[in-house]
């Protein structure tokens, strides 16, 4: 059981993810992390994202042990990530250890859940479910500044709206795997949902898939 889990960032896949794969048994990858890692790394040598042959270094070697480092969800991470992410060798070099993680999930699990904004149409096409996950860029922004100040950073609504934005538009604007629903995605808009009824929702739409029609 294959479930994929798309959309932009800030959107609450991660959270919704993570509950369905505890709640199913099921393991989890987040596909973003390794675009951070990437970007990370270059980030840490003092390299400018946008350096392309780092960069495919950098995703043809990934250091795993940058999944632990508090750095990795910093936004500044986040927009490193953005940038590789549009590099064609960087997608290349990460999809076979996506695609890996979803054949043979890690644990002999028997499904796996991996979010991110390509699942659906390109590491995994043939998922037994795909979500798409969305909300308002102004309600994302709204959950990211209260995140950053739970986690006692300061934030500021308008420059995170802002960044939001433009992540938005780098992730649904590049040429290849672009940010988009699948044909078959259904789409789940939390603009107006707390993260307990989207995971019910969801959860069912789980349940049905498992049972034998
Ligand atoms: O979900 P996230 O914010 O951790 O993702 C960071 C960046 O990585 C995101 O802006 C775009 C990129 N990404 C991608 O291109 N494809 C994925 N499957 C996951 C993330």
């Amino acid at each position: 059981m294959i479930i994929a889990i798309d959309g932009p960032a800030a959107a609450g896949k991660g959270t919704l993810a993570r509950r369905l794969a505890a709640e199913f048994g099921f393991a989890y990858l987040d596909t973003g992390a390794l675009y951070r890692a990437v970007g990370l790394t270059l980030l840490k040598r003092g390299i400018d994202p946008a350096d392309t042959t780092a960069a495919e270094d950098a995703s043809a070697n990934l250091d795993l042990s940058l999944f632990d480092d508090p750095e990795l969800r910093a936004e500044a991470t986040g927009g490193a990530a953005s940038k590789v992410a549009a590099m064609p060798r960087v997608r290349a070099n990460l999809l076979d250890f996506q695609k890996n993680f979803a054949a043979n999930p890690p644990g002999g699990k028997k499904g796996a859940v991996l979010d991110g904004r390509d699942i659906g149409t390109v590491v995994c096409p043939d998922a037994d479910l795909k979500l798409f996950v969305t909300a308002s860029a102004e309600v994302r922004a709204e959950r990211r500044r209260l995140e950053m100040e739970g986690r006692g950073q300061a934030a500021d609504f308008d420059a995170i709206l802002a960044d939001v934005r433009a992540r938005d538009e780098r992730d649904m604007g590049r040429k290849d795997a672009p940010l988009k629903p699948a044909e078959d995605a259904l789409l789940l808009d939390t603009s107006n949902l707390d993260i307990d009824a989207v995971f019910l929702r969801a959860a069912n739409l789980v349940k049905d898939r498992l049972t034998p029609q």
